[in-house]
């Protein structure tokens, strides 16, 4: 695990989009994991810039994005497949028909957490073999929740755990009220990558930045693999790369880093 700490959030976003764009000069049909949330915006912010000054290609590349709601349609601002939209791939010569995310919509069916439904359940495989059919991810961007989590991989998700629908912790389901019109409307579950999923990219690329992911970066990189912190399966992977600003990294050894 190489772990690179920069002087803030432009230098690590820079950074990280000009690794994504090596990776996609080397191979033009690259297949990029994608992340939302707010950490990645800066490296989005900066591939579209790569795109409209250096004409970076996305036309040949397919991607694979780690999560969805349950329940939100795709033209919700809360939904990921809007986030993806709104925040990269209007601005970017991407083919839609490359573009996978996770589906949030199947009808009026009933969920609860004690089963799963057979819809869902095929969505993931066919999910996951789509992947392989396109040879594996070839690089996976990822964030990191301030409890460890990677995706909606809470702790206590299995590492070897596959797609999969997952019940939103209470936790999440208040914080994310707030985004909501009414409280029916705010989801309790999504479909997300497993850790074992994440685990078969080829190369695997963290970002974290800000004093309130310190504790959950220290304990992926120096802390026992537990699935206690899903993140720290990434010191089990042979190409992974955790990129930091000062504040996500202060609490590190400093004999781990690289300064970037
Ligand atoms: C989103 C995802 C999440 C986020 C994580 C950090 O696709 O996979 O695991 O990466 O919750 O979110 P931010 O970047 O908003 O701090």
């Amino acid at each position: 695990m190489l772990v690179v700490v920069h002087e803030d959030y432009d230098a690590l976003s820079k950074k990280g989009a000009e690794i994504i764009a090596s990776r996609m000069r080397q191979k033009p049909n690259l297949v990029l994991g994608l992340a939302t949330g707010s950490t990645p915006l800066g490296l989005y912010r900066e591939l579209i810039r790569l795109y409209k000054n250096d004409g970076l290609d996305f036309s040949k590349i397919v991607t694979f994005n780690l999560d969805e709601y349950i329940g939100v349609p795709p033209e919700h601002d809360q939904s990921y497949h809007y986030f993806m939209r709104h925040n990269l791939f209007d601005h970017i010569n991407v083919n839609p028909s490359h573009v996978y995310i996770p589906q949030g919509m199947y009808g009026d069916i009933k969920i609860s957490s004690f089963e799963t439904n057979p819809k869902i359940e095929q969505f993931c495989t066919w999910y996951e073999d789509e992947i392989k059919r396109h040879g594996g991810v070839d690089i996976q961007i990822l964030g990191i929740g301030g409890n460890g989590h990677i995706a909606f991989n809470e702790p206590g998700s299995s590492l070897g755990s596959r797609t999969r629908i997952k019940t939103l912790t209470q936790k999440t389901v208040k914080d994310n009220s707030r985004f909501f019109k009414s409280a029916e409307e705010v989801p309790r579950y999504a479909i997300t990558m497993g850790v074992g999923t994440i685990m078969e990219a080829k190369e695997l690329l963290l970002l974290a930045t800000g004093d309130g992911k310190a504790d959950a970066v220290k304990s992926a990189v120096e802390g026992p693999i537990t699935a206690m912190c899903p993140a720290s399966a990434l010191q089990l992977h042979r190409r992974a790369i955790v990129m930091t600003d000062k504040a996500a990294a202060a609490k590190l050894s400093a004999e781990f880093i690289t300064y970037g």
